[in-house]
C-alpha cells in the first residue's frame, strides 16, 4: 500500500465512511485537479461529476478565483467580525442582496451549509421572542429533507438512514409527507393528483400554527434525501400556505444555489418572497467554507433595540465572513457574469436531461428525475411492485467502484444515483460521463 494511504488509515477518519472499506478499498489520494477532472497520484484521471460534495462551480483550479484568493491573501487573511468588518465581505453581501429575492435585505455570515441552516433556525425562533410570541417554538418539515448534521439541522432533517441513531437528541419538530411522487406518500399518480400532499400541511398548519415559528425546506429539489424532483406548485402553495398561518419560510438553496436548477436560485422558478435563504457549498465555487444567512428587514429590525431589552442575536463562529472565503465568493459572481454562466447552462442542459431520460428503459432503473444540472436515478429491483434492494446488497457501493472503473467520481445516495457535474462541463465531457454513467447503470447486477 502507498506510504501516504498508509499514513492517512493510520490518523485519519474520514466522514460518511466506514473506515473498515477502506481495508478493500483505500481512499484516492488526488494530487490535482483542473476543470472537472481529478488527478491521482499514480496518473489516473477522475471525472468529477458530484462536483466535489455539490460545491464546485466553473471547474476545479479556477484562475480567475485562484488569483482573487492570491491577491485577498496579500493583505488580510482572517479577522473577527464583531467590532470590525472588511471591504470584502461588505462587497458580497451587497452583491447577494442585489441577486435574491427582494424581500432579502440582510446578510449573516457563517462557515458552512448547517450553520446557515441552524442560524435561520435560531433567528426565526428569536424573532418571535423578541416581538412577544413566546408560543412559537417549533418548527415543521418534511419527510426525506436534509439540512446538514449539526443537531438542530438534523432535528429538521427527515432522512431515516443519518437520523436514526441521533434520534434521542433531537428537539421534537412536526414532519409533512414530502412530495415525494414516484413514491407518492398520499399514493396517487403525479399526471391526476392534485398536490394532495399539500393536504397534511395544512392540517399541521390549521392545528399547531400559534407554536410553529418557521417551515424550512429545500425549494424544488430534496437533495440528500433522494434527489426527490418536486411539483413548482408545491413549493408555491407550501409558501402561500405559511404565510396564511403567521409561520416564516426558510429556504435552504444550500445544494440548490448558484445555478444549480438553471437558475440562480432554485427560488427563482417560482414567484415567492422567503423570509430566510441559507446557502452556502457553491458560493465560492467549491474553493472555500463560506456560509450566508439572508433575512429581511422585519426580521432585522425585531433584534435591533437598546442593548438592555436582550435582543441582541447572540450567535456566531470563529471563521465567520472569512475574507479570503468572501474574495473568492466575489470573483465566482464575476465569472458567472463574465462567462454568462445561467445562460451557457440552458443549452447544455437539454443535452444532460435527454441522455438522462435514455436510461429509463434499463432494467434496474425505476425513475429518472431530473432539474437543471441535476439528473439522478433511482435504482429498483422490481420496475413494477418498485421494491428496493436490501441495505446489505451495498448497491450504492457497488456502483461507486463500478464508476470508479470507467473514470467517473460517482457517490451514490443508496439505491439513488445521481449527476451533479459542475457548471462548466464541456460538451465532449458531458458525453463522456453520460456514455459511461449509462454502462455503469447498464450493468447493475443484484
Ligand atoms: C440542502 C442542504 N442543506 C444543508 C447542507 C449542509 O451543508 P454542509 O455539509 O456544508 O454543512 C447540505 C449538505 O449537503 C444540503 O444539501
Amino acid at each position: 500500500m502507498d506510504r501516504w494511504i498508509e499514513k492517512d488509515l493510520k490518523y485519519v477518519w474520514h466522514p460518511y465512511t466506514q473506515m473498515k472499506d477502506c481495508e478493500t478499498l483505500p481512499p484516492i489520494l488526488i494530487e490535482k485537479a483542473k476543470g472537472i477532472k481529478l488527478y491521482d497520484n499514480k496518473g489516473n484521471i477522475y471525472y468529477d461529476t458530484i462536483s466535489s460534495w455539490w460545491c464546485n462551480v466553473h471547474g476545479h483550479n479556477h484562475p480567475k478565483i485562484k488569483a482573487a484568493i492570491k491577491k485577498q491573501l496579500n493583505s488580510l487573511e482572517h479577522i473577527l467580525f464583531a467590532g470590525f468588518t472588511h471591504k470584502p465581505a461588505i462587497l458580497l453581501a451587497e452583491r447577494l442582496v442585489s441577486i435574491t429575492p427582494e424581500a432579502l435585505t440582510r446578510v449573516f455570515f457563517s462557515d458552512n451549509g448547517a450553520t446557515a441552516v441552524e442560524t435561520a433556525l435560531k433567528m426565526s425562533f428569536q424573532y418571535w421572542q423578541n416581538i412577544g410570541e413566546k408560543r412559537k417554538i417549533r418548527f415543521v418539515s418534511l419527510d426525506n429533507g436534509y439540512h446538514g448534521d449539526t443537531l438542530g439541522a438534523m432535528s429538521v432533517g427527515g432522512v431515516e438512514q443519518f437520523n436514526a441513531v441521533f434520534s434521542p437528541l433531537f428537539f421534537p419538530s412536526f414532519k409533512a409527507p414530502s412530495p415525494y411522487c414516484y413514491r407518492c406518500p398520499m399514493g396517487k399518480e403525479r399526471a391526476s393528483c392534485n398536490i394532495d400532499c399539500l393536504k397534511p400541511l395544512e392540517e399541521i398548519l390549521k392545528n399547531n400554527g400559534e407554536q410553529i415559528a418557521a417551515m424550512i425546506l429545500e425549494p424544488l429539489i430534496m437533495a440528500a434525501g433522494g434527489m426527490i424532483v418536486y411539483p413548482k406548485e408545491y413549493l408555491e402553495k407550501a409558501a402561500f400556505l405559511v404565510r396564511k398561518y403567521n409561520v416564516h419560510l426558510i429556504v435552504d438553496e444550500v445544494a440548490t444555489g448558484f445555478g444549480r436548477t438553471g437558475k440562480m436560485f432554485a427560488c427563482e422558478h417560482v414567484n415567492i418572497q422567503p423570509d430566510f435563504m441559507c446557502l452556502s457549498k457553491g458560493i465560492t465555487a467549491g474553493f472555500l467554507p463560506l456560509a450566508v444567512t439572508l433575512t429581511t428587514d422585519r426580521i432585522y429590525y425585531a433584534f435591533y433595540d437598546d442593548y438592555e431589552k436582550r435582543k441582541t442575536f447572540c450567535h456566531g463562529h470563529t471563521y465567520t465572513a472569512n475574507p479570503v472565503s468572501c474574495s473568492a465568493a466575489i470573483a465566482s459572481l464575476d465569472v458567472f457574469q463574465e462567462q454568462d454562466t445561467i445562460n451557457k447552462i440552458s443549452k447544455t442542459m437539454p443535452v444532460f436531461q435527454e441522455g438522462l431520460e435514455k436510461m429509463r428503459d434499463l432494467p434496474f432503473v425505476g425513475d429518472v428525475r431530473k432539474i437543471g444540472m441535476i439528473g439522478a436515478i433511482e435504482v429498483v429491483k422490481d420496475k413494477k411492485s418498485k421494491s428496493v434492494f436490501n441495505f446489505e446488497e451495498r448497491i450504492g457501493f457497488e456502483i461507486y467502484k463500478k464508476g470508479l472503473a470507467k473514470k467517473l467520481l460517482l457517490r451514490p445516495l443508496g439505491n439513488i444515483i445521481y449527476l451533479f457535474p459542475p457548471l462548466c462541463i464541456k460538451r465532449e465531457e458531458l458525453v463522456y460521463v453520460l456514455d459511461n454513467f449509462y454502462e455503469v447503470i447498464k450493468d447493475i447486477e443484484p
